[in-house]
């Protein structure tokens, strides 16, 4: 049986909940920056749903893969959490946009947003998807050699769902090399961030090496370039609203907010844009990869997949109108995104005293909602390691209780983007499918690497052979 509180705890989190001796953490700390999926996964089946474990063997948090405390902080008592200094942390580079704001501020952004998300806006959206998918299918008809072409798709589709992100945000305005600069940069700051996070013990090394330095740079450099290219739409705008480009960035001018009728700040459309970018890039490009991957084992799917295309479309491009007929290639993306979601873990902290099922929570208790861990329940998931994508047809039984499966989050933070990520998953699927079939290239499997999206550990090599 797990101990419960150790005497050595500073103070009880939810009194009841198991903790992980601070000694196991600390002996444990290596293998876990090596594998922390691997390792919570044995904590959680070892403990329990909920468990307080000293985060690098000095923080103490709650880690949870219980879908009701899931549920109970992300969309019941809501307004008692807020995120923690892990994602605030990304302001320094990326300023205060959707994903790293909080409060009234975001509250009032959040609705001055959400519209442009809209699943019927997005439809002037999906030619430009579909643009990018056709490129991606040409690209690749190129690289074959006797019909078929190796391929790193982790780095294709970063790159695929770059294009599509920062096209949907600024239309033409965005050269090939500005594209590239700009995810350039935004990897390079992510990844320093999170060994900022990861090995907090390097913070001093960096600042001697200047490294911090370097970032900032890079986060002004990147405010530069978006600033350029907000400033340029502002200094010739459209003729006529029929000329207006149908992309986020005007929807982000045009928009005023409902209080007094003002327009937004470019500091604030600069915060804004750059979160964008960065919320709806890596995501989607983890999403995309961890499909074509599944895809590359269970070939069946991908000809059901092919066979429903055919059925309802008979050789032609799908459109935005066609996604409803084609449910079954949705149900292969949502469940591609149950066993490799690619926001696998989401920070929260309790911003007052809080109760939970009679437990208390007291303030400044720090939550890391385990998402893969409730993707991957045995208890709420039939042989959750299975790729089975019919768990999401219409009536499927057992379906998952509330915040059993939310890949974009819950309650009123969920993933603004989500109906723009379906979309474009969706349609590259089709369009890829349409060509090709898609076979394992490697012998190992991939190894999952969750930094601060999941995604797989250098290169994900698949074989795509032209049908
Ligand atoms: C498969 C792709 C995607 C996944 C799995 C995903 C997942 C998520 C999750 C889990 C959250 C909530 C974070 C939290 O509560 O702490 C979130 C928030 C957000 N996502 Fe996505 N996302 C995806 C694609 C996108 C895209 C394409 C965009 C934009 C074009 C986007 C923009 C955002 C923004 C702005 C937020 C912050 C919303 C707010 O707090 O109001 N995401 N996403």
């Amino acid at each position: 049986m797990p101990a419960s509180l150790p005497e050595f705890a500073a103070k009880p989190i939810v009194a009841p909940v198991p903790w992980v001796p601070r000694w196991r953490t600390l002996l444990g700390s290596v293998a876990f920056t090596r594998d922390p999926i691997g390792r919570l996964n044995n904590i959680l089946t070892e403990y329990g749903d909920t468990v307080g474990v000293h985060l690098g063997g000095i923080r103490p948090g709650m880690v949870t893969r219980d879908p009701a405390l899931v549920q109970h902080i992300l969309q019941k008592n809501h307004r008692r959490y807020l995120k923690s200094d892990l994602t605030h942390g990304l302001i320094r580079y990326l300023g205060r946009g959707l994903l790293t704001n909080e409060g009234a501020d975001w509250l009032r952004q959040r609705r001055l947003i959400q519209p442009g998300f809209h699943r019927q806006r997005l439809a002037g959206l999906t030619r430009l998807m579909q643009t990018a998918a056709a490129e991606w299918t040409t690209e690749l008809t190129a690289r074959t050699t006797d019909g078929a072409a190796i391929v790193d798709t982790h780095e294709a589709m970063t790159r695929v769902a770059f294009r599509i992100v920062a096209r949907a945000t600024f239309s033409a305005s965005l050269s090939e090399a500005e594209g590239e600069r700009l995810a350039a940069i935004l990897t390079e700051i992510q990844a320093f961030y999170v060994r900022t996070i990861r090995q907090p013990y390097l913070r001093p090394w960096f600042r001697a090496r200047g490294t911090y330095r370097r970032n900032d740079l890079l986060s002004q450099e990147l405010r530069e370039l978006v600033r350029g290219y907000i400033r340029q739409r502002r200094q010739h705008p459209p003729a006529t609203p029929a000329e207006a480009p149908d992309d986020l960035l005007q929807m982000l001018l045009d928009t005023r907010y409902e209080d007094t009728g003002e327009p937004m700040q470019e500091e604030q459309l600069l915060d804004e844009v750059n979160i964008l970018l960065v919320a709806g890039h890596e995501t989607s490009a983890n999403a995309l990869s961890w499909l074509f991957y599944l895809l590359a084992q269970n070939p069946a799917v991908a000809d059901k997949v092919r066979a429903e295309m055919e059925a309802v479309l008979a050789g032609r491009t799908p459109e935005f109108n066609d996604l409803p007929q084609l449910p079954y290639s949705l149900q292969v993306v949502q469940e591609a995104l149950r066993l490799y979601p690619p926001a696998w873990i989401l920070d929260r902290v309790a911003l007052e005293d809080d109760e939970f099922q009679g437990q208390r929570i007291p303030k400044g208790t720090l939550f890391s909602l385990y998402l893969y861990g409730v993707h991957h329940h045995p208890a709420l998931w039939p042989d959750a390691e299975v790729f089975r994508p019919e768990r999401f047809a219409p009536g499927a039984v057992p379906a998952p209780p509330p915040y059993g499966y939310l890949p974009f989050g819950g309650g009123p933070r969920l993933c603004v983007g989500s109906h723009f990520a379906l979309t474009e998953i969706q349609l590259v699927l089709l369009e890829t499918l349409r060509y090709f079939s898609v076979e394992p290239a490697q012998e190992s499997p991939p190894v999952l690497m969750p930094l601060v999206t999941l995604r797989p550990q250098g290169e994900l090599l698949l074989r795509f052979r032209r049908l």
